[in-house]
């Protein structure tokens, strides 16, 4: 299509008397391109999807008029899928609906594109895969639009969209997923504005700046963190099409950081200031906590391997970890782990499977440690497991423990109004900073992620602040 063909498109289309009139003389040929796939408009068997204008160029009718789209789509995976899937050699029709144009990935139901036509203009994930069918949406660009939908699993647990191919054993991402707190939705959160930019996925979105529209935009519904919101849909840019990269070790560009960083250092000004909320990517760089007047050390500058250059992907490296899982008598595949339950020693069923738990014991057959091994990292899968063990147990909760008994010396209401720690009294005292690095060292209701997230500052933070408060008050324990 000419670009004043485009244009008439737009400024014909706002014109309702017209329209008919502008669908009858919008010339079909040059939209599906010149090199018509057998040299026929699509097969009315394909349900009003439309797919290639060109098999052999990659090139889409609906990129015929939407250049960039085409263009970024072209550099991702989805463009050559099917040709991944002749290439594996086991290749057999009940692999085709997820690596061609179907029914699959859309709101169609009857089997459609491919599935219902075995043509090869359908070949690979294409637009409508997503988009849905665009037959209509090319008779009048301006009167439908083929918007696609993100969320990926209904009320009663149907997968839609994405989760309808990227689902079963081989790459079972929702599957995973939905284990996940990603996705849940803390709702008096979700519908708070001062939050959605990281606890509702309309909210992400438009913060991220990504202004195009699908089904869920205005939605009351909060979406949960699904994987349009870390994946794009078209922009192969970073590794694994993700919005922002993961091979960085930057914290103002990680992924993971951009909502994991919320509230690092106490805030006096705030009701719940004296908590850390989300505090990882922070205190993975040593500048989270309270960092008492007498401390020998200074925000920043104890960092270990796992917040350094040594760990490229940050918290990727832990957290989104594949692996292989083998039947235990056979030993033949059963099950490739994809890292989307985002939990960095993952508890483990009967089967070796992950299974979103996370209150299992500390062991090598009740977790996987596989996210601590390969490259520069740690050698076997047991050392690890020591280290935290021991950190946590004969360092870190010791002390902890100590902390927390002088605090109810100091102020046995713990955090009542009128006592020395009280967030509604805007000074800030040495039990509030000291009692904010207590919470720090028992994120998430757990030892384990701090310990591991900076295993050298959060003991430093505990004993400074022990420190601080016998100093502070004239306390001490028997
Ligand atoms: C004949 C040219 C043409 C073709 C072919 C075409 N489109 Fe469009 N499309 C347009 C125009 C023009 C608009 C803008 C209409 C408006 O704003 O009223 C549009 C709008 C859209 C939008 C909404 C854009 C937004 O910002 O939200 C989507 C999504 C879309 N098209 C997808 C597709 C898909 C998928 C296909 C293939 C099935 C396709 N288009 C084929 C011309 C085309
Ligand atoms: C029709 C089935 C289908 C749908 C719908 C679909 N995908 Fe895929 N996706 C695939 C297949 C097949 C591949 C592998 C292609 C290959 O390797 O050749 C893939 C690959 C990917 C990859 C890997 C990219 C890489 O560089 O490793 C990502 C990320 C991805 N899809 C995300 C998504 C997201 C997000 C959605 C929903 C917005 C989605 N997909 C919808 C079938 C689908
Ligand atoms: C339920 C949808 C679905 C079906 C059915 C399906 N695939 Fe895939 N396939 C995918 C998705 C999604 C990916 C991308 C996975 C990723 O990037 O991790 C993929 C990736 C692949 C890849 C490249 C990555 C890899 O695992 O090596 C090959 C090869 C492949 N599929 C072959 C097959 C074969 C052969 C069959 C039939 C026996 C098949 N697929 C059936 C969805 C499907
Ligand atoms: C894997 C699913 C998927 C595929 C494949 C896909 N899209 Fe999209 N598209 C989306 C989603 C989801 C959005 C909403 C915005 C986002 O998530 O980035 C979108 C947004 C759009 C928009 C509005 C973009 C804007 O910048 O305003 C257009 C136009 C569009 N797609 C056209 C296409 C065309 C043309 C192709 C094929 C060349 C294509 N899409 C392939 C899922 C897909
Ligand atoms: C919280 C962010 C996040 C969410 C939500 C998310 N992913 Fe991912 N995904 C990642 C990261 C990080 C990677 C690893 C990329 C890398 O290492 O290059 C990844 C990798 C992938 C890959 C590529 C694996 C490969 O072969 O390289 C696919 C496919 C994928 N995700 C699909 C999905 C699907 C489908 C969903 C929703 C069910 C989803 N993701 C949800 C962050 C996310
Ligand atoms: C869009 C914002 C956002 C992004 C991006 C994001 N997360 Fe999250 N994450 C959240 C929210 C919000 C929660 C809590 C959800 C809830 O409890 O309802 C959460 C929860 C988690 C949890 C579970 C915490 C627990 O206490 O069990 C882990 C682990 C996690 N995220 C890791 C990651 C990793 C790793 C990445 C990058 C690959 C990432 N997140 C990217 C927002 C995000
Ligand atoms: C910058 C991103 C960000 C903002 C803004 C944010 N949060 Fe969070 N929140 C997170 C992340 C990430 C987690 C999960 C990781 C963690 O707890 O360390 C989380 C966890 C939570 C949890 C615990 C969830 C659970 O399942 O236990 C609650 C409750 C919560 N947030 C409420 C709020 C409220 C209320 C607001 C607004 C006043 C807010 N959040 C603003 C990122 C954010
Ligand atoms: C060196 C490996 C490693 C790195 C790097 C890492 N984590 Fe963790 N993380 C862990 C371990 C281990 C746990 C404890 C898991 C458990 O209790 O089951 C954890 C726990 C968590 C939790 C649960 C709450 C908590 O703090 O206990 C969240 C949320 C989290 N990590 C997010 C992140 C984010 C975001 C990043 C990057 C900024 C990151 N992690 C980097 C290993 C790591």
């Amino acid at each position: 299509m000419t670009d004043s063909r485009m244009f008439r498109a737009i400024s014909f289309g706002s014109v309702f008397l017209l329209l008919p009139v502008f669908s009858a003389c919008l010339d079909q040929d040059s939209v599906y391109g010149d090199d018509r796939p057998e040299g026929t408009d699509p097969p009315a068997a394909a349900n009003g999807m439309i797919g290639y204008a060109n098999v052999e160029t990659g090139q889409t009718v609906c990129g015929n008029c939407h250049a960039q789209p085409q263009a970024m789509w072209s550099g991702t995976k989805h463009s050559h899928a099917w040709e991944t899937l002749q290439a594996s050699g086991h290749a057999q029709e009940l692999c085709e609906g997820c690596h061609t144009v179907s029914q699959l990935g859309n709101a169609a139901t009857d089997p459609s594109g491919y599935t219902s036509t075995g043509s090869d203009r359908f070949e690979d994930v294409q637009c409508e895969s997503c988009h849905g069918a665009g037959s209509e949406h090319l008779i009048d660009p301006t009167a439908t639009q083929p918007t696609p939908s993100i969320a990926v699993l209904a009320a009663d647990g149907t997968y839609l969209n994405c989760a309808q191919c990227h689902n079963g054993t081989h790459h079972p991402f929702v599957e995973q997923w939905s284990l996940s707190r990603h996705a849940t939705v803390v709702d008096f959160a979700a519908s708070d504005p001062e939050c959605a930019g990281c606890h509702r996925g309309q909210g992400t979105l438009l913060e991220w700046g990504v202004r195009a529209d699908y089904e869920e935009k205005f939605s009351e519904e909060p979406l949960p963190v699904v994987c349009s919101v870390c994946h794009s849909a078209h922009d192969a840019t970073f590794a694994g099409q993700l919005r922002f990269p993961v091979t960085t070790t930057s914290i103002t560009l990680h992924l993971c950081a951009r909502c994991h960083n919320r509230r690092s250092v106490p805030d006096a000004n705030s009701s719940h200031g004296l908590e850390p909320h989300s505090p990882e990517s922070e205190l993975l760089k040593g500048a989270a906590g309270w960092f008492p007047p007498g401390a020998d050390f200074a925000p920043g500058t104890i960092i270990t391997a796992h917040g350094s250059d040594v760990n490229q992907t940050l918290c990727a490296r832990c957290h989104v970890e594949p692996f292989e899982v083998t039947d235990e008598v056979t030993g033949d595949f059963s099950f490739l782990a994809v890292g989307h339950t985002f939990q960095a020693i993952p508890c483990l069923d009967e089967n070796g499977i992950p299974n979103g738990e996370t209150d299992c014991e500390v062991s090598q057959t009740a977790r996987s440690w596989n996210g601590c091994t390969g490259g520069p990292c740690h050698g076997n899968t047991e050392g690890p497991m020591l280290l935290l063990y021991n950190k946590v147990e004969n360092q870190i909760r010791p002390a902890a423990e100590e902390l927390l008994a002088l605090l109810l010396i100091v102020d046995p209401g713990l955090g009542e109004e009128g006592g020395e720690i009280d967030a509604n009294n805007p000074t800030f005292t040495v039990a509030e900073g000291a009692y904010f690095n207590y919470h720090l060292a028992y994120h998430g209701g757990d030892y384990k992620g701090s310990a591991t997230h900076n295993p050298r500052l959060i003991p430093a933070l505990l004993e400074a602040s022990i420190d601080a408060v016998e100093d502070e008050y004239g306390v001490s324990l028997p």
